[in-house]
């Protein structure tokens, strides 16, 4: 055995290191030869020998395990020498990854607001009925409470249905100024061509102290906004309702598929509606304990811009997987 160990030794590279362990333990090696032998002997021969084996097989493996380091190494660094592995190669079939059409809309709709300093806050996609809906001025007896459109845990929390929950937690938690938006996942029990059961939304909130903000101020920069996104679009302004918002307006885009000849995702209105917002609702701020301020707010649903961005007609192709839509965002 301290003769093939010294074998070991004075191998030159891993070919050769291969060579003698099929010599040695191979499947007629040397040793296996041996542990053949076993077979016939009686039971006293076949354990005194069989533990001599053992531990000549033992110390043969050490010997190569630490031996294969080496060779291993030394045969690394002549082929870096060699040149053969080149980092600047580059391979033009390499697949690359995307962000989704969703991540990277919402990646854009943040930048425009941090670039006009609002900050980014983060709420719970779990909520209690109060953050959802009381302190945004949502009566009991609104229809948006129903279990029809709200996912409902035992205990009574839910998953929140839109991201203005987090305004009041800003609110709570921050005196006035504020200027925020707040990305994130909301939740609905909804699901059809264009609906579906988990969609994101950015809400946008402004308060000063005083009356220093008003319908004005918030047109402007939704209307910039707008034009940031969309390019050279029409924009409109509808009076609507909000709870939480008072007044309120839908605001319209003309329609970036049939840029105003009428299509059917325009339902030949020519108009697209992009988002909600209003001047925030008195009552809001008894919730959260602001006097003598004002403000604005706005929502928007991310896949509906993402789909309008880069004319995707189904909205569920946006959740399906399908590595062939990711593919054209490359
Ligand atoms: N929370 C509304 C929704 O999910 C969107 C919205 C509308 C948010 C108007 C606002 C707003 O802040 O002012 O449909």
């Amino acid at each position: 055995m301290q003769d093939f160990i010294k074998q070991i030794e004075e191998c030159k590279n891993l070919n050769e290191l291969e060579s003698l362990r099929i010599l040695v333990l191979g499947k007629k090696g040397k040793l296996t030869e041996q542990f053949a032998k076993l077979r016939n002997l009686d039971a006293e021969s076949k354990k005194e020998l069989a533990s001599t084996l053992n531990a000549q097989k033992e110390e043969f493996n050490q010997a190569y395990a630490k031996k294969f380091k080496i060779l291993e190494q030394e045969s690394l660094n002549e082929k870096m020498k060699e040149n053969i592995f080149n980092f600047t190669y580059f391979d033009k079939n390499a697949q690359n990854g995307a962000l989704h059409p969703v991540m990277s809309t919402m990646d854009k709709i943040i930048e425009y607001f941090v670039s006009l300093n609002f900050s980014v806050e983060k709420g719970p996609l779990i909520e209690d009925d109060f953050h959802n809906f009381e302190a945004l001025n949502l009566p009991k007896s609104h229809p948006a409470r129903d279990m029809q459109d709200t996912f409902y845990f035992k205990d009574k929390r839910l998953l929140r249905t839109h991201t203005s929950p987090v305004q009041i937690r800003t609110m709570l938690k921050q005196k006035p100024p504020i200027r925020m938006i707040t990305p994130g996942a909301v939740f609905r029990r909804d699901f059809d061509l264009t609906h579906t059961p988990m969609f994101h939304q950015v809400e946008g909130l402004v308060v000063e102290n005083g009356q220093k903000v008003s319908f004005a101020n918030l047109k402007s920069i939704l209307e910039d906004f707008l034009h940031h996104m969309f390019g050279d679009v029409k924009i409109r302004f509808r009076p609507s309702f909000f709870p939480f918002t008072e007044p309120s307006a839908e605001v319209d885009i003309s329609c970036v598929f049939c840029k105003g000849c009428g299509c059917r995702v325009c339902k030949n209105t020519t108009w697209l509606e992009v988002l909600g917002c209003g001047v925030v609702d008195p009552n809001v701020y008894g919730f959260v304990g602001y006097k003598n301020v004002s403000g604005y707010a706005f929502g928007l649903g991310v896949e509906r811009f993402a789909m309008l961005l880069h004319q995707i007609p189904d909205l569920r192709s946006l959740f399906e997987g399908d590595l062939r839509l990711l593919e054209q965002f490359r």
